[in-house]
């Protein structure tokens, strides 16, 4: 232990205090041990830091700062260089703001397109996921602060997800679901990980021996802290036990007592905490030192510039029929869509930044160079159709050259704490499009969404150009990508199926009840796709640029491989090339190609440059179920370097010994996963890959309600209030709905009815504390006075410890 002298001076009271926050975002100091309180904030792409009211879900105004791309975004550029620039201004901008642990990136798997924040998350597959995060917390900590990668983990959908119970075998975890972890703890070297609100195999995350000891902590040997996600702290003994050192929010000393009384009981040993508080003094002070020299205010210009910059590399042109794009000079341009005007740039929830400055595209047209006929809003970003705005629109588009539509989801629809309902934009915004349609053809789509979207509207527009959630700055890089002042560079992160229903997780999303089943294993994205050879719109990895690479001279050996990429246009651009690796071998199922490294490189035209790819621990290992280790098997592996993971480009072949472990599977049993057809598998074949039962999946609606049942399940409690309780929130969402007010209904879904009883103890700092809620369980479930006897009682009784604390406090402070 680093911070022993200093432990042993601490009563085990002051040891459990630090365990829990102090307030909302503040860790607890201890004055008289000179140990500081250290302050966390959101978030992923640029900071939330509250100066008066705090909250979780991004309602309470934050202090101005840069709004980065949001990391859907930047994953598109492929460019770690990128990321690791982003970390450090986001780095400069927490140290100027006196944030020590920076709470991001997020860097969950999009298992599902629905997924609601998957704007906040990188990619669908973990070795660029992993690869963007480690640059990012690389970049936030040059400055000594923390970096807090979240949610760890299994936290791939937004309903429930503060209880929900993720089902996922072994290999699936280690390979899809924790390696994108692994490289940001190993690579990064992230000083603090955020645990996540699920349960991952009927056990919540933070609790959970397995993930939080045997492989966090002892198989990749993260050093540093583990924060809960807001709330999401369940039993805070068991927590603690696992390695879970901050539980945040504060629970105005709550769960402290438990820790003490755990302590003295024996149920925990005091060294177990002393280790707690050891790696906490630890961020503490390692994070309090940047303090030491005051930073000045960061140059809002500059970092504006930054934020251009990311965008500029992100966003993707999706298609460019009769190279509509670049515009050429002199067209007359009609400028149609909502979001032309009010730039849709970042998603809802923890993540959200009040930015310190905002483009939008109507204010930076002049300096673009477009010649512009005009703008027309052409539909309403929250409502139905608008004849209208639709006429205008066409009115204007008539007399244009070329129409530029701005279209997307709103940022309603792409939230914190829900999933989307359909993979669809909205109705009035492809009408408007059917309509342009008639009388100018030359439509150009200007789309801005964080995830992945259908497109049945696609062959009514000649370009299409991918902004993603490109942040405050994103409405100029857009321009100066249709003008061509940037050859756009990004390639998707994130595969977009033709209809929501080919994804291969569809039948198994989300979980509405107990738990959430991954039944369709390790075939996430692309892996699945590509191996069961089903068409897509638009394949991981893809994206058009204003000129042509080429591909040539491959060379293998067993440290990697080398090739060279030729830049065959007419400009300046860059190429990502992409190494996939299969393996020949079918003893074992894997998908036909895995991503195993990439390369972002810069050409002039006609010039050509030698790429190396060098292969790394992850290159040809799987994780073998038999062994509980990571493996290699001898076999030839197939080498392909791609422009995408559906344009291979150049091939090779490689044997490659292997580490002889015995096979793990027998294939007869798993003919889903041999075949990769895992879209649909029977519980009996999940239950073999699995290798135990999978647990109910439903509620058992003749159990009393207990902790950690959500407030929805009120639905059947056995206390009349309570299902009028459920009543009265269920017409509330539907009528904030109906009369249009589409966020306060979604609030209503985050922040009520998905949350568990423990959580209004946890999130309400002992406003109502655990034996209060006790008594509101009694109501709940049937016993009315009993329970409104006892939540009075122990209110009465919490005033009067929280009086004779002040006083206790007052007095201490007078002495
Ligand atoms: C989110 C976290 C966030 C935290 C604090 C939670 O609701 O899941 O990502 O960091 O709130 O705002």
């Amino acid at each position: 232990m680093k911070h022993t002298e200093l432990i042993r001076q601490m009563t085990l009271e002051e040891k459990a205090s630090l365990m829990s926050g102090k307030n909302f975002w503040q860790t607890q100091n201890i004055e008289r041990l000179g140990i500081p309180s250290i302050f966390l904030a959101d978030g992923p792409h640029g900071i939330r830091k509250q100066a008066a009211a705090a909250d979780h879900l991004g309602l309470n105004e934050s202090i101005p700062a840069t709004c980065f791309p949001t990391a859907a975004t930047v994953a598109n550029s492929w460019n770690i260089e990128l990321g690791g620039k982003i970390g450090r201004y986001l780095g400069a901008e927490a140290v100027s703001q006196k944030v020590n642990v920076l709470l991001g990136p997020g860097i969950n798997m999009k298992r599902n397109p629905l997924a609601g924040r998957n704007f906040e998350y990188f990619s669908e597959d973990p070795y660029l996921a992993g690869k963007m995060a480690a640059s990012y917390i690389s970049g936030i900590q040059t400055y000594g602060i923390s970096a807090c990668v979240k949610h760890f983990a299994v936290n791939n959908q937004e309903e429930r997800r503060m209880s929900i119970d993720t089902i996922v075998d072994e290999r699936t975890l280690r390979e899809i679901y924790l390696t994108a972890f692994e490289i940001a703890i190993k690579e990064g070297k992230t000083k603090s990980v955020m645990s996540s609100y699920n349960m991952l195999n009927g056990v919540y995350t933070n609790e959970n021996i397995h993930l939080m000891r045997e492989i966090l902590r002892n198989e990749w040997g993260f050093e540093g802290v583990v924060v809960t996600d807001w709330g999401g702290s369940n039993d805070r003994v068991d927590g603690l036990i696992a390695g879970n050192e901050l539980e945040m929010p504060t629970t105005a000393g709550e769960t402290d007592e438990e820790i003490i009384q755990a302590v003295k009981s024996g149920k925990i040993k005091e060294e177990v905490l002393d280790e707690s508080v050891d790696r906490l003094l630890e961020l503490i002070f390692a994070t309090e030192e940047v303090y030491n020299n005051p930073q000045k205010e960061f140059d809002r210009q500059e970092h504006h510039q930054v934020a251009q910059e990311a965008a500029e590399e992100s966003i993707v042109l999706l298609k460019n029929e009769g190279n509509i794009l670049p515009l050429h000079k002199n067209k007359k341009v009609a400028i149609i869509g909502e979001f032309a005007k009010e730039a849709r740039y970042q998603g809802a929830g923890s993540s959200i930044v009040n930015p310190s400055i905002l483009d939008n595209t109507l204010d930076c047209l002049e300096e673009s160079g477009i010649i512009s006929m005009g703008f027309e809003s052409g539909f309403d970003r929250y409502g139905t159709k608008n004849q209208k705005k639709i006429d205008k629109a066409c009115a204007l588009a008539k007399n244009s050259d070329v129409v530029l539509l701005y279209i997307g989801l709103d940022e309603a629809t792409e939230a914190e704490g829900l999933d989307r309902h359909s993979m669809m934009i909205p109705e009035n915004q492809i009408e408007l499009l059917n309509a342009l349609y008639q009388v100018n053809n030359n439509i150009v789509a200007v789309l801005s969404c964080g995830a992945a979207v259908e497109m049945p509207w696609i062959n009514k527009v000649k370009g299409l150009v991918h902004g993603y959630l490109s942040g405050q700055a994103g409405a100029k890089a857009i321009l100066r990508v249709l003008t061509g002042a940037v050859n756009p560079s990004g390639k998707l992160a994130e595969t977009y199926p033709i209809k929501y229903e080919d994804t291969p997780s569809y039948n198994h999303f989300p979980g509405k009840e107990v738990s959430v089943e991954y039944r369709e294993g390790l075939y996430i994205g692309y892996r699945y796709f590509d191996t069961v050879n089903k068409d897509v719109l638009f394949p991981f990895g893809f994206g058009l640029s204003y000129t042509t690479f080429e591909y040539s001279k491959i060379e293998l050996d067993t440290e990697g491989v080398t090739f060279n990429i030729t830049n065959t246009g007419q400009r300046e651009g860059m190429e990502i090339a992409q190494l996939y690796v299969g393996c020949n071998s079918t003893k074992i199922f894997r998908a036909n190609k895995e991503l195993k490294g990439f390369v972002k490189i810069f050409l002039n035209p006609g010039e050509t440059k030698a790429v190396s790819i060098p292969f790394d621990d992850k290159t040809f290992r799987y994780f073998n179920v038999k062994t509980n280790c990571w493996e290699i098997e001898t076999a030839d592996y197939e080498i392909m370097i791609g422009a995408s993971c559906a344009d291979i480009r150049l091939q090779g072949v490689i044997t490659i010994e292997g580490t002889g472990a015995p096979l793990p599977y027998d294939n007869e049993q798993l003919p889903s996963y041999y075949s990769g057809k895992a879209n649909i598998v029977s519980l009996e074949e999940f239950e073999r890959l699995l290798g135990c039962k999978v647990p109910a999946a439903k509620w058992d609606r003749s159990k009393p309600l207990g902790y950690n049942d959500t407030i929805a399940q009120c639905e059947y409690a056995k206390g009349g209030v309570a299902r009028f309780a459920f009543k009265l929130i269920n017409f509330s969402h539907w009528f904030l709905r109906k009369i249009g007010k589409r966020s306060t209904a979604n609030l209503i879904m985050m922040s009520i009815y998905h949350m568990p009883f423990r959580g209004i103890a946890r999130m309400t700092g002992e406003v109502i504390n655990m034996p209060m809620l006790d008594g509101v369980l009694l109501i709940v479930n049937g016993q009315f006075f009993k329970g409104l006897r006892h939540v009075l009682s122990e209110g009465r009784k919490r005033a009067k410890t929280a009086k004779a604390k002040q006083k206790l406090a007052q007095t201490t402070k007078e002495a």
